[in-house]
C-alpha cells in the first residue's frame, strides 16, 4: 500500500513537471482526484484492511491526497504567474514606436463663407433665421406670389416629396416664414441649402446654398437695399470691388434686379472666370412686391422692404479658387486639408 501511494506520488511529480498549461493541469487534477482516481480506489479498499492498520493507512491516504491537492494548486500558482507575465509582455508599450496621428477634421469651406456672411450682416444688425429644407408649395411659391402656371414649379425645375411637398427651390420662404410671426421692423438674413432638378456641370449642383436677407419697415427704399449690398459687396471682396444692378424680374419683388459684382479675378478686363464679361452674376433682389406684405397681413401703406438672394456655393469657389461646384460637395479629405480653416 505504502509503496502505491508512493508511486502516485512520483507519477504526479513527473506529470507536473512536464505540464505547461492550466488546461493540461486540470486534466491532471482529475486523473489523480478523481473519483475514477487511483488514491479513490485506494480509498475504497480501506474496508478490505484489517481494522488495526486502517487508521494508519486512511492517515496515509489522506497525507498524500493532501500533497497532491498543495503540489497541484502550487504548480497552478505557477502557471497562472507564467501566463500573467507574458502577457504583460505581449501587452509591453513601444513608446518609440510612431503613435497613430488621427486625422484632424477641418471646417467646410461653405461654413466658413457662411459664418464670415453672417459676421458681415451681424453687424449691420441683421438677425440670422432659418427655415426647413423641406417645405410646402405655400411658402415657396404661393406666398411668394408665384402663379400656379409658373415654370419653376414643374417637376423638370423642383423635386416633389410623394406626400406633395417639396424640396425649397431657394430661401425666399423663410422670408414668409418670418413675417408671419413678426411684425416690421424686419431685419434678417436666413443661410441653408436649396435644391432644384439641375443638372450638375462646372456651375450647377442640384443642391447648392443661398443666403436671404429681408428688410421691412417703414420707408425702407431702393436705395437702402442698393447701400446694404454694396456695404457687403466691399466687406466681401474688397473695397474696390464694384457691383451693379440689372433689371429683371421676380415674381415676389417689384422692381426687381439682378446683382452682378466686378470680376474678381480679372477686376473687369474679362477672363476664363466671368466668360470674358467682366462681370459675375450674385443673385437676385428687389423691393418686396406688396402682395407679398398683403399675404401676410402687412399693412402697405405703411410699409415697405426689401430682399435679396444670393448663392453661396459661388462666393466661396471665388474666394478659394475652386474650379468647379462639384468639389464642394464630395467630401475629399485632400479638398478640406487644404482649406483648413
Ligand atoms: N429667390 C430668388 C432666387 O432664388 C432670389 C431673390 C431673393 C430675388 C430675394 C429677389 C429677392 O432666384
Amino acid at each position: 500500500m505504502e509503496a502505491k501511494i508512493k508511486n502516485i506520488k512520483d507519477q504526479l511529480d513527473i506529470q507536473l513537471k512536464k505540464c505547461k498549461t492550466v488546461q493540461e493541469l486540470n486534466e491532471i487534477k482529475v486523473r489523480f482526484f478523481g473519483k475514477k482516481s487511483e488514491l479513490s480506489s485506494l480509498l475504497g479498499k480501506i474496508r478490505e484492511i484489517s481494522p488495526e492498520k486502517r487508521p494508519i493507512i486512511g492517515k496515509l491516504i489522506n497525507d498524500a491526497k493532501q500533497k497532491i491537492g498543495q503540489a497541484i494548486n502550487h504548480k497552478k500558482r505557477e502557471l497562472e504567474d507564467i501566463a500573467y507575465q507574458t502577457s504583460l509582455e505581449k501587452e509591453l508599450l513601444d513608446i518609440t514606436m510612431p503613435a497613430n496621428v488621427p486625422q484632424i477634421g477641418a471646417r467646410h469651406p461653405i461654413y466658413t463663407v457662411q459664418e464670415e456672411l453672417e459676421d458681415i450682416f451681424s453687424y449691420l444688425g441683421f438677425e440670422v433665421a432659418e427655415g426647413p429644407d423641406i417645405e410646402t408649395e405655400y411658402y415657396n411659391f404661393d406666398a411668394l406670389n408665384t402663379p400656379k402656371n409658373h415654370p419653376s414649379r414643374s417637376i423638370r425645375d423642383t423635386f416633389y416629396t410623394k406626400s406633395g411637398a417639396l424640396l425649397r427651390t431657394h430661401t425666399s420662404p423663410v422670408q414668409i416664414r418670418i413675417m408671419e410671426k413678426y411684425q416690421p421692423p424686419i431685419k434678417i438674413v436666413a443661410i441653408g441649402r436649396c435644391y432644384r432638378n439641375d443638372k450638375p456641370d462646372a456651375s450647377h449642383m442640384p443642391v447648392f446654398h443661398q443666403i436671404e436677407a429681408l428688410v421691412v419697415d417703414e420707408g425702407i427704399s431702393f436705395a437702402d437695399l442698393k447701400g446694404t449690398m454694396d456695404y457687403f459687396v466691399k466687406q466681401m471682396f474688397g473695397v474696390n470691388i464694384r457691383s451693379r444692378f440689372r433689371p429683371h424680374f421676380f415674381p415676389f419683388t417689384e422692381p426687381s434686379a439682378e446683382m452682378d459684382i466686378l470680376c474678381v479675378n480679372c477686376k473687369g478686363k474679362g477672363c476664363r472666370v466671368c466668360k470674358g464679361s467682366g462681370w459675375l452674376e450674385l443673385g437676385g433682389a428687389g423691393m418686396v412686391d406688396p402682395s407679398v406684405l398683403e399675404e401676410v397681413g402687412y399693412d402697405t401703406e405703411k410699409f415697405t422692404g426689401f430682399a435679396f438672394g444670393f448663392g453661396i456655393d459661388r462666393i466661396t469657389m471665388l474666394k478659394y479658387n475652386i474650379p468647379y461646384i462639384r468639389i464642394l460637395f464630395q467630401n475629399d479629405l485632400r479638398f478640406l486639408k487644404m482649406h483648413r480653416a
